[in-house]
């Protein structure tokens, strides 16, 4: 994955494969990568250390996840049978489940239990060989409830292998008790919990749910005017189930990502290729909603830079494997392996503000490592519904499979 950051185009097409490659590791850093014979001329193999014969395996850099909603407590699969008997996320919503049973569960949930149930989720993660997420905040809804769930990412990121990046998003949904009084609510984000969480640095990003029903376009101006202010940088789930000017807000901030996009206009396209926002594509969300997907290949063709995400969450999109993500943008974005190659690695580094530091195998980057049990990266997408990951390293470590 050496070259162009972003890809974007036909660029995301360029693995900068090596055959016959190596990787020499030096603490948590990598030391040299090319073709195996001229890194270990390169390189002088300490006494004791660990040579690992890769064989034929395929091996990139660990995959990074750029958007997901990890903590929470109860599942929603009630929802789901709902859903497979024909009521709609809006509707299942509108009459109080949705975001709103999460944060309900989320405020009664006892930290000690969230940390340990994320944390689960965390080590799946990383058994499908991610080894950063985003991880957002977004089922307190209150400011207490907010602090208390980047509290949680914080103690994961410090005790767990995976790194994880953290996120605001207070402005997920109005919470039951504000819902005759918006504006209240509102005030809460703008005044009480922006300057809380970033006195705290508890969040490096701040997200909103731009959306009809949820945060019009001109109150998400407000919270994310506010949300800059403080020193957040932006993100913006938008357009996901109509098209609401989300994307163009989102261009006009200078949002680092805008997610989901599915009713993304012509418009909407061009301010993102403009901007150099980053579209952070989320095929699970649509696949388990049963919805339309991104046009994923319009915004490739006019120079969007483009990444996948899980979108890991109870209600939308339940799942942490970012590979199968991979699977469904074949499908159904047309993405070829390369392509989505490019969008879980490179450009979701681009996704978390990160493009250069993370997400290639070059020498001085962190050691994040994946070893995929195939001869052929093309497998990725073509052999799905199992976990092809055989080995992965985080910072030097070998951290899944055997030693
Ligand atoms: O990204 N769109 C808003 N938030 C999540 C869904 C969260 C939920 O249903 O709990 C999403 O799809
Ligand atoms: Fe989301």
């Amino acid at each position: 994955m050496q070259g162009p950051v972003p890809r974007r185009g036909v660029q995301m097409k360029d693995l900068g494969l090596i055959e016959n490659g190596g990787v020499a590791v030096a603490g948590e850093e990598i030391l040299a990568v090319g073709k195996s014979e001229d890194v270990e001329g390169k390189v002088d193999l300490a006494e004791g250390c660990h040579v690992i014969d890769a064989k034929k395996a395929v091996v990139t850099p660990g995959l990074i996840d750029s958007h997901t909603h990890p903590v929470f407590s109860k599942t929603r699969e009630t929802e789901y049978e709902m859903r497979i008997e024909g009521k709609t996320y809006a509707e299942i919503a509108r009459e109080g489940g949705g975001i709103r049973a999460s944060v309900r569960d989320m405020r009664e949930t006892r930290t000690a239990k969230l940390i340990e149930q994320t944390a689960k989720r965390l080590d799946t993660m990383l058994s499908f060989g991610i080894t950063t997420i985003e991880a957002k905040s977004g089922y307190g809804l209150s400011t207490e409830a907010e602090i208390k769930s980047l509290e949680i990412i914080q103690n994961l990121n410090e005790t767990r292998v995976i790194d994880l990046i953290p996120t605001f998003m207070g402005a997920h949904e109005i919470p039951d008790e504000y819902r005759s009084n918006r504006e209240e609510y509102i005030s809460i984000i703008i005044e009480e919990m922006i300057p809380a969480v970033t006195k705290k640095k508890l969040a490096e990003f701040c997200d909103i749910f731009c959306e009809e029903e949820v945060f019009s376009v001109d109150e998400s101006r407000r919270i994310m005017a506010a949300a800059k202010k403080a020193g957040m940088k932006l993100k913006f789930h938008a357009d996901e189930l109509a098209a609401s000017g989300g994307s163009q807000l989102a261009a006009e901030m200078g949002a680092v990502s805008a997610d989901h996009l599915v009713y993304i206009s012509e418009s909407g396209i061009k301010a993102l290729a403009k901007s150099g926002t980053v579209a952070v594509l989320l095929p699970g969300t649509s696949f388990s909603l049963r919805s339309n997907y991104a046009p994923a290949r319009k915004m490739i063709e006019n120079g969007v830079t483009v990444a996948l995400s899980t979108d890991c969450n109870p209600g939308s999109s339940f799942t942490e494997s970012l590979p199968l993500m991979i699977t469904l943008a074949a499908l159904n974005y047309r993405m070829t392996a390369a392509e989505s190659l490019s969008a879980v690695t490179v450009n979701a580094a681009c996704a978390v503000d990160r493009g250069g530091k993370i997400g290639q195998l070059i020498e001085g980057l962190p050691a994040d490592i994946v070893l995929w049990d195939m001869a052929d990266y093309r497998e990725l997408p073509y052999h799905y519904g199992v976990n092809l990951a055989k080995n992965v390293i985080k910072r030097g470590k070998i951290v899944v499979g055997a030693d």
